[in-house]
């Protein structure tokens, strides 16, 4: 019987390496703060003038390439993301017309770090529906264009970076997704702040203040909710997809903090070898913390034959998501 799988996975940041140490000289902070309390040892930082489409691209040319699907067989793009190059056009169709993908049907998904899953999701939905679609997900972000760099509470923690996957629907081939859950609570929603180009404040109104085009957050707070929600999350992906928490032998979690991840490890009773980290060298690339992590975790080997693997994820909105995955 078909189901819905991965066919193939990408990913691609920009060059530029911000280290600890650099941070330090520019505000005040510490390399000992950061690695103590975060776990984040650098993370890249694009460059003036460049854009999410710059890594979206090759992000998406891999997946592609990996999942042996040309761009013009494509149906859907779902780009998970709140920083596209442009609101309109939408970051997927900006990649649709990179790709010369001229059949799909191309659209963002804002649902900040819970982006690349709940665009998941979506694929796996419509894939239920019609199995002969070819869906291209998208998720990352160029966050470091909207970081406050004299708010040393934010600023040390995100980094830029882009994943994708490409998802279709097969029997015997590709990593099948068991199951995907998504849910969100808006009242908290202040508490991960991104006033952006939202109409609320529009841009080039008197009173539109610096601070709306910049990230903030009340870490404490979001620290307790991410835990909570993730494990509760998981708990129903992995109840939908009719696996136990002893079955699961890989874990990917959003990276986000190094001790977020050790308390999720320990709820799930999984030794440190079994999920995968790489906060170290990105810090927090909101909606491309997923699809990076499956990326690198698929091309070192860590994702081996037969892994029931467990995502889970928790962002701004307040949005949170997990999905069960059979490598
Ligand atoms: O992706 C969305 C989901 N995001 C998350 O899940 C992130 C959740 N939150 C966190 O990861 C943590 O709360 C943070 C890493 C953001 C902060 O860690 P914390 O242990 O909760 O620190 P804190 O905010 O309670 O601050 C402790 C102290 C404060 O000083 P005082 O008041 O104790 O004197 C801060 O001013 O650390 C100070 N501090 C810093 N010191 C050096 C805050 N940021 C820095 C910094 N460098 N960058």
């Amino acid at each position: 019987m078909k189901s819905t799988v991965i066919l193939g996975t990408g990913s691609a940041a920009p060059d530029n390496i911000l280290t600890n140490f650099d941070l330090e000289k520019i505000m005040d902070t510490s390399d000992e703060w950061i690695i103590q309390r975060t776990g984040i040892k650098e993370r890249h930082i694009a460059k003036p003038g460049e854009k999410f489409s710059d890594f979206a691209l090759p992000a998406s040319r891999q997946a592609l390439e990996m999942a042996e699907i040309d761009p013009v067989d494509l149906d859907m793009i779902i780009a998970g993301t709140l920083t596209p190059d442009t609101l309109m056009p939408s970051g997927g169709c900006t990649i649709q017309a990179l790709l010369n993908a001229d059949k799909a049907a191309a659209f963002d998904v804002c649902a900040a770090c819970s982006g690349f899953v709940y665009g998941l999701a979506i694929a796996d939905r419509f894939l239920k529906n019609d199995p002969d679609l070819n869906i291209l997900v998208i998720g990352g972000e160029l966050v470091s264009h909207h970081m406050d760099w004299n708010d040393r509470t934010t600023a040390v923690l995100f980094g830029d970076g882009v994943g994708a996957a490409v998802v279709a629907s097969r029997e015997n081939q590709g990593a099948k997704i068991l199951s995907v859950e998504m849910q969100s609570n808006g009242k908290l929603g202040e508490l991960l702040y991104f006033a952006g180009l939202g109409s609320e404040h529009p841009v080039g109104r008197e009173d539109f203040k610096p601070e709306y085009n910049y990230i903030s957050m009340q870490g404490r707070e979001i620290f307790k909710h991410a835990i909570r929600n993730m494990v509760e999350i998981s708990g129903k992906a992995m109840q939908k997809a009719g696996v136990t928490v002893d079955q699961i032998t890989k874990v990917i979690p959003h990276q986000a903090n190094l001790r977020i991840i050790e308390m999720l490890a320990k709820q799930f009773k999984k030794p440190l070898d079994q999920v995968f980290i790489n906060i170290d060298r990105y810090g927090n690339t909101s909606a491309g913390t997923i699809p990076i992590a499956l990326d690198e975790a698929n091309r070192s080997g860590f994702l081996e034959k037969g892994d029931l693997v467990l995502l889970t994820v928790f962002g701004g909105g307040l949005t949170w998501a997990a999905a069960v995955l059979e490598w």
